[in-house]
């Protein structure tokens, strides 16, 4: 029993460093995870799923319930894209 069973928490940059750590935590306490990470190199550049996905991969692997998500959250539509995602009927089977 966690203290965020049946939540659902959105962190953003959550495939590297403090993000990662925080996703991993919330998990552990029992929350639904999306995990956002552009996936960029460290000058900024480029863009991957590999570093979201493999926290997701991580979250599962201990038992977990989580989602990836490589969008900018810089870029307005990409933000507001998943923030509005739950709320949305096609979005509810993917992502709570
Ligand atoms: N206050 C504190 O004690 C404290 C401690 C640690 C880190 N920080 C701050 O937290 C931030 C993260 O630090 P870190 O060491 O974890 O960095 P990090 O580089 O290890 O991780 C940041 C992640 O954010 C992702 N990212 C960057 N821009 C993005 C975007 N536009 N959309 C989505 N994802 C994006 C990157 O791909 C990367 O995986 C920094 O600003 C750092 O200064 C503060």
């Amino acid at each position: 029993m966690g203290i965020c069973d049946g939540r659902v928490v959105v962190i953003t940059g959550a495939g590297r460093g403090i993000g990662r750590e925080h996703a991993l935590e919330f998990a552990r306490q029992g929350a639904k995870v999306v995990v956002n990470d552009l996936g960029g190199e460290m000058d900024g550049t480029g863009s991957s799923t590999g570093p979201a996905g493999e926290v997701v991969d991580e979250i599962r692997g201990m038992g977990g319930e989580a989602v990836a998500n490589g969008d900018d959250v810089s870029d307005w539509d990409g933000a507001g894209g998943w923030s509005r995602a739950p709320s949305t009927p096609s979005a509810r089977s993917t992502c709570w």
